[in-house]
């Protein structure tokens, strides 16, 4: 069985009192969380903080994106081992924001995806449509394509070290959550693709949903059969609604 896997992208947001804060709630309630991983993506500045805060609990914390050189004249950006310093187990890596904001295509997604998991972090890669692909009837083609591109790159085993996130771009903190069966679709196409690659592969990697997944529907989204946890935005902002997200996988 798949341990279904809860984790928090914070994104851009939060302060150093406020994080104390949220992870002092979390960890509060973590005894009634039984099944579930836990995880949350910090921004990088707080990662000290997450670490201090969560060394020695059942919580895993990694960054939320990676440079792919390993050090040198790269203003601006972070290398796995500034990561593995931190005590990061994940890492984000292509993200729906980073794609369309900050340019990153699938071959570049890939080249984090093997950086990330050489140097022994575990990427959790997201891919998804957006709302025009999905009208267009392509959606599973997408994520197939998006997916494809770090298979070629890295291997179908290697695949498997990771983690991925369906978070289809239209329902990424837009308070559109794809239905349970919209979602499990999906889940169910890149099982299926990754099966055609390696049965083994398809039926231990971990398919997160996310987009708007929050505390009132996270229980029918993981009850899917192909739904083995959620990558969770706004609602990880609040320790009540995070937990009760925790606590409906497990
Ligand atoms: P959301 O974000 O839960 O706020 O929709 C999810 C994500 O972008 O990972």
């Amino acid at each position: 069985m798949r341990q279904p896997i809860i984790a928090g992208n914070w994104k851009m947001n939060g302060s150093r009192d406020s994080i104390r804060e949220l992870l002092d709630g979390i960890k509060a309630g973590m005894a009634e969380v039984n099944l579930a991983e836990v995880a949350v993506c910090a921004p990088y500045v707080y990662l000290a903080d997450v670490e201090q805060q969560l060394t020695g609990t059942k919580l895993a914390w990694g960054g939320q994106n990676l440079s792919t050189e390993a050090s040198g004249a790269y203003t601006g950006e972070i290398s796995t081992a500034m990561l593995l310093d931190f005590h990061c187990k994940y890492v984000i890596v292509g993200h729906s924001e980073r794609r369309s904001y900050y340019g990153e295509d699938d071959a570049l997604v890939a080249k984090k995806f093997a950086v990330a998991r050489d140097a022994g972090l575990i990427p959790i890669l997201c891919i998804g449509e957006t709302l025009e692909e999905r009208e267009k009837g392509i959606t599973e083609q997408v994520v197939a394509r998006q997916t494809k591109a770090v298979i070629d790159a890295v291997g179908i085993q290697a695949l498997g070290d990771g983690v991925i996130a369906y978070e289809p771009v239209w329902a990424i903190g837009t308070g559109k959550t794809a239905t349970p069966q919209q979602a499990q679709d999906v889940h169910a196409s890149i099982r299926n693709m990754i099966a055609e690659h390696d049965a083994g592969v398809a039926a231990k990697v971990r398919i997160q949903y996310g987009g708007s997944m929050n505390a009132a529907n996270a229980a029918e989204l993981l009850a899917m059969d192909d739904i083995d946890g959620g990558l969770i935005g706004g609602a990880s902002l609040k320790a009540s609604d995070f937990l009760t997200i925790c606590k409906a996988a497990g």
